[in-house]
């Protein structure tokens, strides 16, 4: 019996694998490596599939069957938003049509358990102090949409066949549990300062005019390590009789803003760092913060990991 981990050579992928292995699961690995790099899963099986790919569906059901899989974790997805703008047919094509691909080979070989990677981009821009599970889901890009897709299609699966499932919506994933695992792609606010940083140019803020206490956006900052465990929590959660709940919040429940967090980052990095002002961005909501309530009741997960414990994890991943 193995656990399939698509996208297992991504970042958080990466994280999960080794957290399985550690605890004596087998684990097989699909990844396309568009954005996966091999050498973070050695010593697992990898098979190269496009799960977008025409035949992704049969290849998958020949991996299902040779590995002999009880359960699914499912990264491979595109997650650029900007470029999710950009191409929205193709994104559609890869989140949607990928997921659509390893649903039906779950089907056809009876695989029931999957654990889903969605993110808070489902929400868009909730006015509220902090997101429920229940907050209205109006995602504001391509990316966001096929994830509130992806968690459709799954529950129209589950609804329809024996699929359990779990979906968690990742608030803000940053640092590195092993620095050979840290995120390479320089998109998030603490890679962005700290690659800034590195070349001597002062970090931007856009904009410090929001109403936050500090006028800057506040997000939850989630460990890549505690999210990991989530998806240890959630696969054993599935192996319970009666699940109840199939959607969770992944975060902290505790906000910081952008200014917060170049003040951690100037701690772990034992320099001062004066940002820039710049201009807000469109599509940037004030404050983004988990309600952890759920996840914390139903899979008893609480994220262990503050902000500088992530970006310290970070900057040493950097070195
Ligand atoms: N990193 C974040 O902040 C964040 C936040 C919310 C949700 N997520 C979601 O978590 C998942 C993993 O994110 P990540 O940060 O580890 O990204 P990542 O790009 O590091 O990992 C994704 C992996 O999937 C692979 N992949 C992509 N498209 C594929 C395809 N068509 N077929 C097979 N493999 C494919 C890539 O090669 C890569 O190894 C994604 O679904 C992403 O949308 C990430």
């Amino acid at each position: 019996m193995a656990v399939l981990v698509t996208g297992g050579a991504g970042y958080i992928g990466s994280h999960v694998v080794r957290l399985l292995a550690q605890r004596g699961d087998d684990v097989v690995v699909v990844d396309d490596l568009s954005n996966g790099i091999a050498t973070r899963v050695d010593g697992h099986p990898i098979e190269q599939i496009d799960l977008a790919d025409a035949g992704a569906e049969d290849s998958l059901v020949d991996v299902l069957r040779r590995y002999d899989v009880s359960s699914v974790i499912h990264f491979a997805a595109k997650k650029q938003v900007g470029e999710s703008v950009e191409r929205p047919i193709w994104y559609y094509r890869q989140n949607v049509g990928g997921l659509a691909n390893l649903l039906a080979a779950l089907e056809r070989v009876g695989v029931e358990r999957l654990v889903f990677s969605s993110s808070a981009a489902v929400y868009g821009m909730p006015d509220v102090e902090l997101v429920t599970e229940d907050t209205d889901c109006r995602p504001i890009n391509p990316y966001g949409q096929t994830k509130l897709i992806g968690e459709w299609m799954i529950d129209n699966a589950r609804a329809a066949t024996g699929l359990r499932a779990v979906k968690l919506r990742y608030f803000n994933v940053a640092g590195a549990g092993w620095p050979e695992l840290a995120d390479t792609a320089v998109m998030n606010l603490v890679p962005i300062v700290l690659d800034r940083v590195a070349s001597g140019q002062p970090p931007v803020v856009f904009g410090d005019d929001y109403p936050t206490p500090d006028g800057t956006c506040i997000r939850d900052y989630v460990h890549v390590t505690d999210l990991a465990e989530a998806h240890i929590a959630a696969l054993d959660y599935l192996a319970d009789d009666q699940p109840q709940e199939s959607v969770f919040n992944v975060g902290t429940g505790t906000g910081s803003s952008v200014t917060e967090v170049i003040d951690a980052i100037s701690r772990g990095l034992g320099r001062e760092i004066i940002p820039e002002m710049g201009s807000r961005r469109a599509g940037d909501p004030p404050r983004l913060v988990a309600d952890v309530s759920r996840i914390a009741a139903q899979l008893v997960w609480k994220a262990q990991h503050g902000l500088d414990d992530i970006v310290g994890s970070a900057i040493a991943a950097r070195r």
